[in-house]
């Protein structure tokens, strides 16, 4: 279960950092065990700041985020690494995950030979296949740059990326939103498949309440920084 306690975070912008804008406005939040939670609001409402902050790829300026009990804004370096490993973003944008000058196989292989997971090159090269079939990916894709695959390709390999950890927190922030109608069913659909086989848990931003109502437990709805609605649909 992933927790956040009265969250704010202000950003400073304009030339000389006059301007503020309160991104994030003393929120709290829980996401738990296998459940989905979207979070829904226009756009500049705050929904991508809250995800990275309850990822901790950004800091809150004022409140906790409480990961099964371990308070992570207390943790540095390592012991925040190992916690981050548990926790996922899968992001809009394919780019933002996968580095360009990469193919494909490397991108996946990084988190695998960062934290040692594969004992020899064989194994790594099973793990990916393995990982690279369950999402729907084929052999090929491998050797291809981010550039050589299609949107609904990208975000498939961005998955497997994800998945190779074993996560059990994945923040999907507006994960097919660049893609066409067909494709972006389709990659709901896988999502929704790792959760039932993995029991993972998601905080789903989007902006289409349809889709959240079709995949959610539970709709929070944000607006200027706060939670100002809360649904639960099962
Ligand atoms: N790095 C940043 N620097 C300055 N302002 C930011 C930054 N990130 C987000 N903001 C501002 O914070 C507000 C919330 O943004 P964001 O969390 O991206 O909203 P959403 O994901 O709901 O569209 C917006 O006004 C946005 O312009
Ligand atoms: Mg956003």
């Amino acid at each position: 279960m992933i927790e956040g306690k009265k969250i704010r975070k202000v950003f400073k912008s304009g030339i000389f950092g006059g301007k503020t804008v309160v991104a994030v406005d003393n929120v709290d939040i829980t996401v738990y065990d296998g459940e989905t939670v979207a979070l829904v609001g226009e756009s500049g409402s705050g929904k991508s700041t809250l995800g990275r902050i309850l990822l901790m790829l950004i800091k809150p300026d004022e409140g906790r985020v409480i990961f099964d009990g371990v308070d992570l804004t207390k943790l540095k370096g390592r012991e925040l690494r190992r916690f981050r490993t548990k926790m996922q973003l899968i992001p809009q944008n394919p780019e933002e995950a996968l580095d360009p000058r990469w193919r494909i196989y490397d991108s996946i292989a990084e988190p695998i030979r960062i934290h040692k997971l594969a004992g020899s090159r064989n194994e790594e090269e099973e793990l990916i296949l393995e990982l690279i079939r369950a999402v729907g990916l084929k052999e090929e894709h491998l050797n291809r740059y981010p550039h050589e695959l299609s949107g609904g390709e990208l975000q498939r390999a961005v998955i497997a990326r994800a998945l190779t950890l074993n996560p059990k927190f994945i923040v999907c922030d507006e994960p097919t939103s660049m893609l066409d109608i067909s494709t972006q069913a389709s990659i709901v659909r896988l999502l929704v498949e790792f959760q039932k086989r993995l029991g993972i848990s998601y905080l789903f931003i989007t902006h289409d309440l349809e889709l959240a109502e079709v995949i959610a437990d539970r709709i929070l709805v944000m607006r200027n920084g706060k939670i100002v609605d809360e649904r639960s649909l099962h």
